[in-house]
């Protein structure tokens, strides 16, 4: 729930300066819905995608208030963030629901960022894998693995959201490889493709080592985003 339109119109023309050389990284910006169309009419014909931060699970029905996929589609946008830990807790989200938001992204041709991650609790009682597993699994489940092959997956320790306390390298990568083991045991070309994210106060000076990890493939910034020279730094270090 961050940015005005004036303020967007500076952010998003440094960033697209600051990349305007890099290329060997996908970028995306993805912008409250209010500001689509801004973002569409200032990205477009540039290296960097747009997409929003949420999705409404159902089609076309009477719900006053919703967003359909295919209403981001109308925007241009490419990407759309379900799942993450501010909906999951503050607009109680469940498995479930975040799974119905994933499909119905992918019916209309979009590409989910599927946000995964375990509270504190749950990291100190040795539950990560259970939790994260549960998550993915939400989604095998009830679409197959085939549904991965084009998805970006984020993993998002919730205690490292909005904290300052970023995982580490090590702790980072090894939910990572247990994402990716995990696809693998129904898909090994979809797991060894699919593209996990990291996020959780990344920031210009812990994303390179992050992003060096065998199975950590990108990151989703938060915070750092809304700085434009941060969040460049950190696309560089992607790149
Ligand atoms: P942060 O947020 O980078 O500010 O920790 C990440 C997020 O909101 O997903």
């Amino acid at each position: 729930m961050n940015g005005r339109i004036a303020q967007n119109q500076e952010l998003i023309l440094a960033v697209m300066n600051g990349l305007r050389e890099s290329s060997n990284a996908d970028y995306v910006l993805c912008v409250p819905y209010p500001y689509l169309g801004q973002a569409q009419s200032l990205l477009h014909g540039s290296n960097l995608a747009w997409g929003a931060q949420n999705v409404c699970a159902n089609e076309t029905v009477a719900l006053t208030g919703a967003v359909s996929a295919y209403m981001l589609a109308d925007y241009g946008c490419s990407y759309v963030i379900v799942g993450h830990s501010e909906r999951r807790i503050q607009f109680h989200e469940t498995d479930d629901t975040a799974a119905t938001r994933f499909s119905a992204a992918e019916k209309a041709g979009l590409i989910p960022i599927f946000c995964m991650g375990e509270s504190v609790e749950e990291r100190d009682s040795d539950w990560t894998e259970y939790i994260v597993g549960r998550q993915i699994d939400s989604i095998i489940r009830r679409f197959g693995a085939e549904v991965l092959d084009k998805a970006v997956l984020a993993y998002e320790p919730l205690w490292a959201v909005g904290t300052d306390i970023a995982a580490t390298p090590e702790q980072a990568q090894k939910v990572h490889k247990f994402i990716r083991d995990r696809i693998a045991k129904c898909d090994a070309t979809i797991a060894k493709n699919v593209r996990i994210l990291y996020g959780g106060s990344l920031n210009a000076s812990n994303a390179a080592a992050l992003f060096a990890m065998p199975d950590i493939d990108g990151g989703l910034v938060g915070r750092c985003s809304l700085d434009a020279k941060a969040f460049v730094d950190i696309c560089k270090s992607a790149n």
